[in-house]
């Protein structure tokens, strides 16, 4: 076995966490048990550029008991949880290339030790492997065919690969599984929403109620943060430079306003957009004193951390994963009032991911039954699959419905043979 890892005596720890993960991931359960029966992954290889934690865990121990031989890596240098990783490696097998706060350089090292197994099948959260096998490994696609075809996690990296599809640069097919209804109106909505303010009270134990919450982006991710902020108590304003996004907020009982205002009055500051430089050098001059800023996008390319840095006369750790930075503006050299703090936390990555341990499990579940059940679909479809971005086939989007709903003890109506017709026909109005 090839591996690169922390420390392997971690392993004790990182299975009791791993099956605390699995216990609460029941559809995902049933899908092993089922594939440890029919194997529909026999002698497939997988890479996986994933978020190294115990849902993952579970992810990969369910697409080993199919057959598949299976290589990870992070797709994020600070989201490695080393423990898991160390029981992964050797619990169950599965070779791991990662480590927590990992440079740039072995970040994209390990990137390539995952492919040396020459992958059918992809696995990407932000298609950064996607995008190093098209700028590194482009024979391997033309001449053997490898990969068949990938999925991909995460709506950042559907984003880009849907770039490479227009430019007509994709080499091969890719099935989005955050684009699922039963990945991102769960996952991103209540996953991030839960995750990011369980990030932001782990690294600074902060009384949310009362303070003035500034949410930039409204997607999935972005409505659940404000939501959990609001249920906490904090007064939410809402950032949102898309009409239709920016209404519903507006709908739902948020103040909208442009960054620039809103960031006047901000206590804490988290940016879900996908964007870069959403939060930049004009806005930090704005800012309050002690205002906590946050990053839950899946790059750490949403705060101009470099600005940051320009106009800071100091900075320091002054809790883990919590940086102080203070700043002197132009008023304060006139008046000779104090110098302004700025808090950045997880260095301006997924605040959920780098502070807190992700999605909790039983949104997770929902989301990795679909990248399941798509490798499966790869495995019996790839040779009808064309160079372009799928969705996650409706049938296995309602059987994840399905099996979540009778797991939770959920009973739904049935419509009669009356109204089925009904619904189906035009005839009868008023
Ligand atoms: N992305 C967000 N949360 C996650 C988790 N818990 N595991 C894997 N990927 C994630």
């Amino acid at each position: 076995m090839d591996f690169e890892i922390k420390d392997i005596k971690l392993k004790k720890e990182g299975k009791k966490r791993i099956e605390w993960a699995k216990n609460r991931m029941p559809v995902l359960g049933l899908i092993r048990e089922r594939f440890r029966k029919e194997k529909p992954l026999k002698g497939i290889n997988i890479a996986g550029c994933l978020h190294i934690t115990t849902e993952t865990a579970s992810l990969a121990i369910t697409l080993k008991e199919g057959g598949a031989k299976l290589r990870l890596c992070a797709s994020n240098p600070l989201s490695t949880q080393d423990d898991v990783s160390a029981s992964l490696v050797s619990d169950y097998g599965i070779e791991v290339f990662a480590i927590r706060g990992e440079d740039k350089n072995t970040y994209y090292e390990h990137i390539k030790k995952t492919l040396e197994i020459s992958p059918q099948i992809t696995l990407d959260d932000g298609a950064d492997l996607v995008s190093m096998i098209h700028t590194n490994y482009k024979l391997q696609i033309t001449d053997y065919r490898l990969p068949w075809a990938g999925t991909e996690e995460t709506t950042t990296g559907v984003i880009r690969l849907r770039a490479l599809e227009r430019e007509g640069k994709l080499l091969y097919p890719i099935i989005a599984v955050n684009d699922a209804y039963t990945k991102h109106l769960f996952d991103n909505r209540y996953g991030t929403g839960q995750s990011t303010l369980d990030g932001i009270l782990r690294a600074t134990n902060k009384l949310i109620a009362g303070t003035c919450f500034l949410v930039c982006g409204y997607g999935f991710c972005g409505r659940g943060i404000a939501l959990r902020a609001k249920g906490l108590g904090a007064n939410v304003i809402v950032a949102e430079p898309d009409p239709l996004k920016a209404l519903e907020a507006v709908m739902d009982g948020y103040r909208v306003l442009p960054v620039k205002e809103a960031v006047k009055f901000a206590d804490i500051i988290v940016t879900a957009t996908g964007d870069i430089n959403v939060i930049r050098r004009e806005h930090f001059l704005l800012m309050k004193d002690r205002a906590i800023l946050a990053n839950s996008g899946h790059f750490n390319v949403e705060i101009d951390i470099k600005s940051l840095e320009k106009l800071a006369l100091k900075k320091r750790e002054v809790k883990p994963l919590v940086t102080e930075y203070i700043l002197r503006t132009k008023e304060q050299k006139n008046k000779r009032t104090k110098p302004k703090r700025i808090y950045l936390l997880g260095e301006g990555r997924l605040v959920n991911l780098a502070c807190a341990e992700g999605h909790p499990a039983e949104v997770m579940d929902m989301s990795f039954s679909n990248q399941a059940l798509s490798c499966e679909y790869i495995v019996r479809n790839y040779q009808n699959l064309e160079r372009k971005v799928y969705r996650v086939p409706q049938l296995i989007d309602e059987e994840v419905a399905k099996l979540k709903l009778e797991s939770l003890g959920v009973k739904i109506e049935k419509l009669t043979p009356q109204q089925k017709k009904y619904l189906r026909s035009w005839e009868e109005g008023t």
